[in-house]
């Protein structure tokens, strides 16, 4: 009884002293991995996204290159709706609906989700700081590039910098 509590906890330690044991599970395992296998066999997904990128957005590496892109999607009201449902399904926990950062998630964290509605977002950083702050994430924020089509993440921007703050404004009252 007692060797077993002891192999128990010796095979604890080293896992807990990398990483929470339980946060790597899920991508250890023997299944083949996205971008990994036998292509002969086993074509790609439909629409799964090269790596050269797609025909609008080239692949780009990180978050400077990321910034630097323009945005090939023109701010429509299709390209707002679109965003906006986005913007419900992965941003809202933590920025909350109005973008300020008051989230149910956000409201927990230490160091709460930067304002979308202030000028730095709306006017200041180029279109590619949000499209790039999604794709890769920032110093806090988890990133969803493989979340979201690079086209989706494009009406996302389009929903902050165009939908988001009219969503806000108090519905003109018909009388
Ligand atoms: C898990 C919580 C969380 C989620 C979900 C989240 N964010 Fe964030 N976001 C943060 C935090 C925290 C920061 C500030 C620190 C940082 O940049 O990492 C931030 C910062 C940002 C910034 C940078 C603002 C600035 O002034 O530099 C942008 C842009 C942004 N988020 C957009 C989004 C969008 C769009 C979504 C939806 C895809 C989203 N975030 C989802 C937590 C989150």
């Amino acid at each position: 009884m007692k060797l077993t509590r002891w192999v128990a906890l010796t095979a604890l330690v080293p896992s807990l002293a990398m990483a929470w044991p339980w946060s790597k599970d899920m991508a250890n395992q023997i299944s083949i991995k996205p971008q990994e296998g036998p292509d002969s066999v086993r074509p790609y997904p439909e629409r799964s996204v090269p790596m050269a990128g797609t025909k609008t957005t080239p692949y780009v590496h990180d978050h400077d290159a990321a910034m630097k892109l323009p945005n090939p999607n023109p701010a429509t009201p299709e390209s707002i709706a679109r965003g906006r449902e986005m913007f419900k399904i992965y941003c809202v926990p933590c920025h909350g609906n109005s973008g300020t950062g008051d989230g149910p998630v956000g409201a927990k964290l230490i160091v709460r989700p930067f304002d979308l509605t202030a000028d730095r977002v709306q006017k200041e950083v180029p279109e590619g700081y949000i499209f790039a702050h999604v794709t890769f994430g920032g110093a806090l924020m988890p990133s969803y590039g493989n979340d979201m089509y690079p086209s989706e993440r494009w009406d996302l921007v389009n929903y902050v910098r165009h939908g988001l703050k009219a969503d806000q404004a108090p519905a003109v009252s018909a009388k």
